[in-house]
């Protein structure tokens, strides 16, 4: 019987779930894209993969499904002397289509806005689709949260050629949000604000009309419990996804969600 295919809700969602470094072992690793494969013929979004380096080479090997893979992070390196960095082109060889820039836990390892937007720039010279990471400590009464993830847009995005910054996929990921449950993650009221504003910056950042076409993701906290409102009631393109994609019958589930 020919499976059928659902199409996530109202739009193409696009789910990136990144294992940060949850997953320390190549059998774990192929069962849960195991789980993403066959997720992957079932429902019409895209699932991008990032696992740790040394797993992405083992898993993107001999990858034929739909699944796509994304680098956690790219060194600023362009090769060479740079002992322990991996490099944009590294990931592109062995089959990452995506690179991770700028996620707060790369920040709180040093990563400034300024190294970030030389990330993006790494990754775009190698045909890695960047998803540039901003988000807010303290989502503060003062509404200073605002100005904030304006100027990690700004600094990552201004030194690109302008053709490139609409390549970039926004993911808004407040820190206050990571890493908790579904009870802690952003409210569909509080995130529909913050993917207006964002879209707001964008369109003063990117050329022309082009940021009507760029993709903002969530994330922080997205499980089973949350992913359906969040998908439907606030206008984001997709999730970054953490604790709740390395469990695979959470993952399943959130996805299945989104249908
Ligand atoms: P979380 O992580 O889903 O565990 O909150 C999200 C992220 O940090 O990308």
């Amino acid at each position: 019987m020919p499976s059928i295919r659902v199409t996530c809700y109202h739009k193409h969602m696009l789910i990136v779930a990144n294992w940060k470094a949850y997953v320390e072992d190549l059998p774990k690793a192929k069962r849960l894209l195991a789980v993403s494969k066959d997720l992957a013929g079932k429902v019409a979004c895209t699932i991008v993969l990032a696992p740790p380096a040394p797993l992405l080479g083992a898993l993107a090997a001999g990858n034929r499904s739909a699944v796509a893979f994304a680098a956690q992070d790219v060194s600023v390196t362009t090769g060479g002397a740079a002992t322990g960095e991996i490099t944009a082109q590294a990931y592109a060889s062995v089959g990452a289509s995506y690179a991770i820039a700028g996620h707060s836990e790369r920040r709180a390892a040093g990563d400034t806005d300024t190294l970030v937007s030389e990330k993006l720039a790494r990754a775009l010279a190698h045909d890695l689709t960047p998803i540039l990471c901003v988000g807010e400590r303290e989502h503060d009464d003062g509404g200073r949260y605002l100005s904030f993830v304006r100027e990690e847009l700004t600094v990552a995005l201004t030194s690109l050629p302008p053709k490139h910054r609409t390549k970039v996929i926004v993911a808004y990921e407040p820190i206050w949000a990571i890493g908790k449950t579904s009870a802690s993650a952003m409210k569909p009221i509080d995130l529909t604000e913050m993917v207006l504003y964002i879209r707001k910056v964008l369109a003063e950042l990117l050329p022309g009309k082009s940021s009507k076409h760029s993709l903002v993701l969530y994330g922080g906290s997205v499980e089973p419990e949350n992913a359906h409102d969040l998908a439907t009631r606030t206008g984001v393109d997709g999730f970054l996804i953490g604790h709740a994609s390395v469990d695979s019958h959470m993952f399943a589930s959130l996805v299945k969600q989104l249908v």
